[in-house]
């Protein structure tokens, strides 16, 4: 146990270096204008769990293909990640000044410079999608994959629910939506895309989608929670964000037991749809480990 327990750990981190060594070169040779490249960089490069693109380069290899082949893919979505969390942190919106253990985009490269980064790598995004080396059928279905996920129909979407619920109480209904396309359908897109990488069956993306989802959905209670129960030293951004932005969240509609119980309860759908993979054991142990995190 403990030895597969390493070898994932060990399995993480390597994949943690593909990705940044991918990501320190995405601007290499491109000219650069003001401190617009920089302030993409100072993002992009420095702190964050990788968890989206791990799960593209993982879920790659569950499906029978080889992780390498999917890195673009894994990068384009840290990428769109990225981007919403220096909008995410705008005074517009969460108004936050520390990300990722260092200060937000806009308080060291001021506002409209967070915006142009985020802009910039949102686009950036789906030019590195159109870089995989893979056939293009595979490579345009990577593209609708994506950008339904990232628009108004899936996390943008979601970010339009979560600002509009500020200072009103949402039930769980609208939270469950809120959250699923918040957070939820990125999650999703970055595991389906490994899945589409590997060249994988219909059936495959299915179940790859249905774990996902599930994942993502607990990844976002247990990030409410965190907002309450972690440490800003830990977590890397500040405590009681979403209080102080009168946010209905599962942690302030349920309290923090209900939270740990939903949380398990979704974990435990989300691996149950892992049974058609012959290999589905860094899945189950990436969910359970992300079900218990403090950061
Ligand atoms: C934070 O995502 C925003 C949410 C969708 C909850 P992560 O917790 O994955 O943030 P990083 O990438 O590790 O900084
Ligand atoms: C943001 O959710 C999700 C995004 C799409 C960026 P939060 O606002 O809860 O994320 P954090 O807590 O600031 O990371
Ligand atoms: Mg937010
Ligand atoms: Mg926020
Ligand atoms: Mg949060």
């Amino acid at each position: 146990m403990a030895d597969m327990e390493n070898s994932f750990t060990e399995r993480m981190a390597l994949d943690q270096e593909m990705i940044q060594l991918y990501l320190s070169q995405v601007f290499a040779g491109e000219p650069r204008y003001a401190s617009l490249q920089e302030a993409m960089e100072y993002s992009l490069l420095t702190g964050g769990k990788r968890i989206r693109p791990i799960l593209t380069l993982e879920t790659c290899r569950m499906c029978g293909g080889a992780p390498e082949a999917a890195l673009p893919f894994a990068c384009a979505v840290e990428m769109v990640h990225t981007y919403s969390l220096i909008h995410d942190d705008l005074p517009a919106m969460d108004n936050d000044s520390l990300r990722r253990g260092r200060p937000t985009n806009h308080v060291v490269y001021g506002e409209a410079t967070a915006i142009l980064a985020g802009d910039a790598l949102l686009t950036a995004a789906f030019d590195h999608l159109t870089r995989a080396e893979l056939p293009a059928g595979q490579v345009v279905a990577a593209v609708a994959c994506l950008s339904r996920a990232a628009g108004s129909a899936g996390m943008v979407g979601g970010q339009a629910l979560d600002m509009a619920g500020e200072g009103r109480a949402l039930d769980l209904e609208e939270l469950e939506l809120l959250q699923s396309l918040k957070t939820g359908a990125l999650i999703s897109a970055a595991a389906e895309l490994g899945c589409i990488a590997a060249g994988g069956t219909w059936e495959q993306r299915e179940q790859v989608r249905t774990y996902a989802l599930a994942l993502g959905r607990a990844f976002q209670v247990r990030d409410d929670m965190l907002d309450v129960i972690s440490s800003q030293e830990e977590l890397g951004k500040p405590l009681g964000s979403d209080q102080a932005n009168e946010k209905s969240t599962f942690a302030s509609a349920l309290g923090l037991d209900s939270c740990a119980a939903l949380v398990e309860k979704l974990t435990r759908q989300g691996v149950e749809a892992l049974q058609c993979f012959e290999h589905p054991d860094f899945h189950i142990w990436l969910a359970e480990n992300l079900a218990l995190r403090m950061k």
